[in-house]
């Protein structure tokens, strides 16, 4: 069966193959974000670790079963619906390491990613009437990495500003460049500098037009959106399995609760209104502390990088020059 392009036009991939650069991070914060119930966002958890399926978003899955059968043999998605009001995720996890062995026999046994992927795929966003799909990927595995490259529309590069990270997009970049001379759709939207200091203005413009020389040629330029370095939300985040949002609101019902206990109120207000727990997902009870006062400032570089990335995807839509 081919994959009808047009079922695949809203589907983003997040990746570079330096680990801990905030693919995972970015991915399930703006899913978050972008998701509600009339503006459905998919997750596709591409990467063994399985960090947004089970940390940041906090489900169970199905340790990558139905994301490797779909790669393997072209079968349908099993998507996981509405884990926050109109969020679906295809779960990824460890079985999905079994592509490397996998595609070191492709050419004996016939074995196609791309086309089963864009297959299971097309059919999933097609049937889901998705605003985004957004793709995490791990780190390195580059033949999987390569898949995604040749199914995605769009690319995200996420990146710190160390030498090391820096490197790893120049290294992303020539796959990417691989790819398109190779016919894939896939088109670089930009680079995503993450856990920058927001007062290293000095270091942080250096940094940006460093990047911009990289892409030199791609067509694209750094997304103007920097994602701050905060230690304490992102401890809440993935302990909690909190998005942006609910953490925000987690933290200030967690200090409003403080304050009601020092106003000595504290025992007659929770039978009222009990203390919201960060383990808010899906049923759980038990009571995680937040180690964010403030997650706010976080919370709205993502949503300002959301809205620059509906904004960079409209513009690739209509054809005008970014
Ligand atoms: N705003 C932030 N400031 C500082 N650290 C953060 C921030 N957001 C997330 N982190 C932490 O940075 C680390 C890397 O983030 P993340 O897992 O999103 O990167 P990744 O690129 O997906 O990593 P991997 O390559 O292992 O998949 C994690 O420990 C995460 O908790
Ligand atoms: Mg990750």
């Amino acid at each position: 069966m081919e994959a009808d392009p047009a079922t695949l036009q809203r589907v983003v991939l997040v990746a570079n193959q330096k680990g801990g650069v905030g693919k995972t991070s970015i991915v399930t914060a703006l899913a978050g974000l972008i998701a509600r119930p009339d503006r459905r966002v998919l997750v596709v958890d591409a990467d063994p670790q399985g960090n947004a399926t089970t940390s940041d978003l906090g489900i169970d899955g199905d340790r990558g079963r139905s994301l490797m059968m779909a790669l393997q043999y072209g079968e349908p998605l099993q998507v996981q619906r509405d884990v926050r009001p109109g969020l679906d995720v295809v779960p990824g996890g460890p079985l999905l390491a079994q592509i490397g062995a996998l595609t070191a026999t492709a050419a004996q046994t016939g074995l196609d990613l791309v086309a089963n992927l864009r297959a299971a795929l097309a059919h999933t966003c097609a049937a889901g009437g998705y605003t985004v799909a957004l793709i995490d990927s791990g780190p390195g595995d580059a033949p999987l990495l390569d898949a995604l490259l040749r199914t995605a529309r769009y690319l995200v590069v996420p990146t710190k500003d160390d030498d090391a990270s820096l490197s790893g997009v120049e290294l992303l970049a020539l796959r990417y460049l691989k790819a398109r001379q190779e016919g894939a759709a896939v088109q670089l939207l930009g680079v995503v500098l993450f856990d920058a200091n927001p007062r290293a203005t000095a270091r942080n413009s250096q940094v940006l037009a460093d990047l911009d020389d990289v892409l030199a040629g791609s067509g694209a330029s750094s997304f103007s959106t920097m994602i701050r370095s905060d230690r304490a939300a992102a401890l809440d985040l993935r302990a909690a399995h909190l998005t942006p949002a609910e953490l925000v609101a987690a933290s200030a019902a967690q200090s409003k609760s403080r304050l009601a206990k020092l106003r000595g109120g504290g025992g007659r207000h929770r039978a009222d209104q009990p203390e919201p727990t960060a383990d808010n997902d899906n049923g759980g009870n038990g009571e995680v502390r937040l180690w964010s006062r403030d997650p706010s400032g976080l919370a709205s570089d993502y949503q300002a990088l959301a809205r620059e990335l509906l904004t960079r995807i409209a513009t690739a839509e209509t054809g005008a020059p970014a």
